[in-house]
């Protein structure tokens, strides 16, 4: 793989998103490339924000967390400092945790998803990811895993929400799927043999991307 890239991961909560990122993030930093790992909701104040109502600390419709995402992920992109643009042009491969697809399948459950894609097209015209790699799991396993983690729930962590965002994220899939490029793996599986897999579709893009 020579061509440095942008890879996001998607996935319903606790489909083991963060823990393939770290493992694709290694092998590639093995295979000599500088990587760069990020994860949306970011850590800027807007992210802050955006936390604060998963917590339940702050009341919010959805509407307005969908535009809050928004400007989440444009500051993700542009800031000047370590905004994923700059990130890119410094030769980093970056690979983040969640990206506009995860708009798509969590706010498209509560308004329309046109609305939504139509809100981040900036996003999309500024940096479309070279693979969306989309860990799918059973909603019930997910929630297996999360309640095991942890003894509190956001306010997205319900079954019934799990099991609507993952049919969400299918549509949204289906309906861009002449712009995007989306790779999807069976995540209920031991994690090394989905990283495998995820490495192979990793490495195949860039062959494909030098040829
Ligand atoms: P996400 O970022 O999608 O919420 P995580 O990577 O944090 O998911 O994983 C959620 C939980 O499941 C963690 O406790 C993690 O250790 C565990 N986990 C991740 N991948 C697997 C796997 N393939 N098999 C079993 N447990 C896993
Ligand atoms: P995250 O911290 O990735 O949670 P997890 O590791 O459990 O998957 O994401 C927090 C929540 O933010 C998650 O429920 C999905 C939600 N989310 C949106 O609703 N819209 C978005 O655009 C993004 C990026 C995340």
């Amino acid at each position: 793989m020579q061509k440095n890239l942008f890879i996001a991961f998607e996935g319903i909560d606790g489909s083991g998103k963060s823990t393939q990122v770290q493992l694709l993030a290694g092998k590639l930093r093995e295979q000599g490339h500088k990587v760069y790992t990020t994860f949306e909701p970011t850590d800027s104040k807007i992210g802050k924000m955006i936390r604060d109502i998963f917590a339940h600390k702050e009341p919010a419709d959805h509407r307005t967390i969908a535009a809050l995402f928004v400007a989440d992920r444009l500051d993700h992109l542009l800031h000047p400092e370590n905004g994923l643009l700059k990130k890119l042009a410094e030769g980093y491969t970056v690979i983040t945790d969640r990206y506009y697809f995860s708009s798509y399948a969590y706010h498209g459950t509560h308004m329309s998803m046109d609305w939504v894609i139509a809100a981040n097209a900036l996003c999309a015209d500024l940096l479309r990811p070279d693979l969306n790699i989309y860990i799918d799991m059973p909603p019930e396993a997910s929630m297996e895993r999360i309640s095991k983690g942890r003894n509190s729930t956001e306010l997205y962590e319900t079954l019934d929400n799990l099991k609507q965002v993952r049919d969400k994220y299918l549509e949204a899939f289906g309906k861009e799927k002449d712009r995007e490029k989306i790779f999807i793996t069976d995540g209920n599986r031991p994690a090394e043999a989905v990283a495998e897999d995820v490495l192979a579709a990793v490495n195949h893009l860039a062959g494909v991307a030098l040829t």
